[in-house]
């Protein structure tokens, strides 16, 4: 099932324009989503309290929406709140994605929903992205891409393949005999080797610090941006990684860099690692991290960095939440 939100707004509150009005939107959620009649489930309106004169619903049945269940309901008057404003909810059977739609003086209302929203989170090891970047994804209803994991399944294949992650001539080599992508099960990230889900063995701590010096060869960072980069055109995501908002997509809206105190992003890790099962000592973790930073941040290509234009959030001391309101808020301010 699929929710297709939209919105319009009316100049004058009179029933011609409302049925105008709401018979153009439907028609245009419709054809956009290229939906037959029996696929739509329900249709909800609001409408702001300056429009008295005619149900949204009503216009819908007379407009030919006759055989799904139709719903009207006022909203509270809101300061500064858009005027004469008609909001639509289409569930659907549909299983493609959404295509939201906002004409009239709607058009600038949810830039999030109909405009492509890419958005950078960067930042060292342990910060706090990944959990972070999931959950500002599920927040604004688009993809996550993992970026660390392309690097990552880089790293595995070297291993496979007995090649030293440090000879750059030889992983040149062995990337043109290999395919890496993701695909998106469920809403989550899958990432391919050669077509074989490899998103759990690439979790492994070994393969960490071999992503980190496989991921520093021009060749590697050439076949890993460009993937990401067309993954981005094509979707509204937030990429997660080291060098997303200064590197991949200079041009994001949205960037953001997280940090946070070795030990505690060591602690954080060691922790992660026993809920996996995995046994690594906090201070064998701590010497990794601190290794790992350090070669991303002197790499020649592309290192770790802060963008100029990211906005820091230093996750010490803050809980997930706190971090996820935090960007959430700042991102809706901006849209
Ligand atoms: O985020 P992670 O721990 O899964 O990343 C593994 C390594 O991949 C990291 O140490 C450096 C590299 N990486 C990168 O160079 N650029 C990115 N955008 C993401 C990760």
């Amino acid at each position: 099932m699929k929710a297709i939100r939209g919105a319009t707004t009316v100049q004058n509150d009179t029933a011609e324009e409302i049925k105008e009005c709401v018979s153009e939107l439907l028609l245009k959620i419709k054809e956009k989503n290229s939906l037959s009649d029996e696929e739509i489930i329900c249709i909800m309106f609001s409408n702001t309290a300056d429009i008295r004169s005619y149900y949204p619903a009503k216009a819908a049945r007379e407009a030919g929406f006759i055989s799904c269940a139709l719903f009207s309901s006022l909203e509270p008057e809101i300061n500064g709140a858009l005027r004469k404003c008609i909001r639509v909810m289409v569930l659907t059977e549909s299983n493609l994605s959404a295509e939201h739609v906002y004409l009239r003086g709607a058009v600038n209302l949810r830039k999030d929903l109909i405009g492509k929203l890419n958005i950078a989170i960067d930042g060292p090891a342990g910060s706090g992205k990944s959990t972070v970047s999931k959950l500002i994804a599920k927040r604004f209803n688009i993809l996550y891409l993992d970026t660390g994991a392309m690097y990552r399944a880089c790293a595995l294949a070297c291993v496979r393949n007995r090649v030293d992650v440090s000879d750059g001539e030889s992983v040149k080599k062995l990337l043109d005999k290999i395919t890496i992508s993701v695909k998106y099960e469920y809403g989550a990230q899958v990432t391919l080797l050669n077509g074989e889900n490899v998103s759990d063995e690439i979790r492994i701590p070994e393969i960490s610090m071999l992503a980190s010096t496989v991921s520093a060869h021009e060749s590697v960072r050439i076949k890993m941006v460009g993937l990401q980069r067309e993954i981005a055109r094509l979707n509204s995501c937030v990429l997660d990684g080291r060098d997303i908002g200064t590197n991949v997509l200079p041009d994001a809206e949205f960037k953001f860099f997280l940090t946070a105190l070795p030990e505690v992003r060591a602690d954080r890790r060691t922790k992660e690692n026993v809920s996996k099962g995995v046994n690594q000592k906090y201070e064998e973790v701590l010497k990794e991290i601190i290794k790992r930073d350090e070669q991303d941040k002197t790499r020649k290509i592309a290192p770790l960095l802060k963008a100029v234009d990211a906005v820091e959030v230093d996750t010490s001391y803050m809980t997930v939440d706190d971090v996820v309101n935090y960007i959430t808020k700042n991102i809706q301010g901006k849209i």
